[in-house]
């Protein structure tokens, strides 16, 4: 097989139960569609997180594909009917058009997509996260593709000796910009540690001339102009030969760090890594969850997946996000545990301001 792309598309049309998860009779039908796509498909996988709902489908179609784009579309159409007919929560919920109109960005569904010459072999991690917004990965792909404490095959691999390429998206202007890594580490991380604003889109490997990851970076409420949900994205690794070891690509979620989302979209929280079967956020919605799939790549075939967060070595992390959630949320409407202002999806600032606006007296 000459080059196939791994596309993942993922949205949330409708909760079971709130928001968070996705009912069975969904998945079943969003088999159903992908099954009926005959050979546009190499081959493909149903999966979810939370109330968000994945196609994982190899093709070769390329990126961008109107037909692989237009497949998803009407895959989460069907289930959102489906969805309507159990009345489950928010149904239809990341649906922003009535209409498909060649690509599904900017439509409301995440997508991340990699066209890549299939290695001898090829070890891929699709993380799938919910209740948290694309830069949720900027901390950890850092990690994973830049800092030597965390991948130790940046020092001692001669493939991954000469580093990767970042490039990222300023989501409130829609403009990318490449960095060079590690040369120009200090400049990228003046734009990584704003992760609402700035997400890291694609990584490339210098070496390999490579793609080595890639990102959904949707956001749905700039988007809309209005409260959809938090657009809970998706993150495609590469591992081993050239790429970060499996074990490097998953150790920075060892440490749960502190992302946006969780309750209304309007919270900070821990990023905890969850077994599939764990990855159902009831807590004030929450904490925020993200699950790693495990794939081998055979001819554009899928062997898997493997759930790579089952792994009890990554239990103390789930208890160290369960003692973060703890704290957080005893800040209750407080910030830094309720997110700044301009950043949340609800607020009823311009109402009870409306209503005061008389009794602020002027000082001087
Ligand atoms: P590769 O050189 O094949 O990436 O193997 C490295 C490794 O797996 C060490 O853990
Ligand atoms: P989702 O973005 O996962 O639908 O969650 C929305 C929400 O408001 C959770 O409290
Ligand atoms: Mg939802
Ligand atoms: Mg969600």
């Amino acid at each position: 097989m000459d080059r196939v792309t791994l596309s993942v598309i993922k949205a949330d049309v409708g909760g079971f139960v709130g928001h968070s998860a996705v009912h069975d009779a969904l998945k079943e039908r969003a088999r159903e569609c992908l099954e009926a796509a005959g050979n546009l498909l190499v081959d493909f996988r149903v999966a979810s997180v939370g109330d968000d709902l994945a196609l994982i489908m190899t093709h070769q179609q390329g990126p961008d594909s109107p037909a692989v784009h237009e497949l998803a579309w009407n895959t989460f159409v069907a289930c959102t009917e489906v969805a309507k007919s159990l009345k489950l929560y928010g149904a239809g919920q990341d649906l922003l058009s009535d209409a498909f109109s060649g690509n599904v960005r900017g439509m409301g569904p995440g997508v991340a997509e990699m066209e890549i010459a299939e290695r001898p072999s090829e070890p891929v991690v699709v993380f799938l996260a919910d209740k948290t917004e694309p830069g949720a990965f900027n901390l950890p792909l850092f990690r994973i593709f830049a800092d030597p404490f965390n991948t130790s095959g940046l020092v001692i691999d001669p493939k991954m000796h000469a580093g990767f390429r970042f490039e990222v998206m300023d989501v409130r202007e829609k403009a990318v910009v490449t960095f060079e890594l590690p040369e120009e580490m200090y400049d990228l991380l003046v734009f990584l540690g704003a992760p609402v604003r700035y997400c890291i889109r694609h990584i490339y490997s210098k070496e390999l001339g490579e793609v080595a990851a890639a990102v959904s970076t949707q956001r749905l409420s700039l988007m809309a102009g209005r409260y959809v949900g938090k657009d809970d994205p998706v993150c495609l690794v590469r591992c081993q030969s050239g790429m970060p070891a499996l074990g490097e690509v998953l150790e920075p979620f060892a440490c749960p760090h502190l992302v946006a989302g969780w309750m209304r979209g309007s919270h900070v929280g821990p990023l905890m890594p969850c077994a599939v079967p764990q990855a159902t956020p009831t807590r004030f919605d929450g904490p925020p969850r993200v699950v790693a799939l495990g794939f081998q790549l055979a001819e554009g075939r899928l062997i898997g997946p493997q759930d790579l967060f089952a792994d009890p070595a990554f239990d103390r992390a789930r208890q160290q996000a369960l003692e973060i959630a703890d704290y957080m949320r005893r800040h209750g409407p407080f910030e830094p545990h309720r997110l700044h202002l301009e950043e949340m999806e609800y607020t009823t600032m311009p109402q009870v301001m409306k209503r005061l606006a008389g009794r602020f007296a002027p000082v001087e």
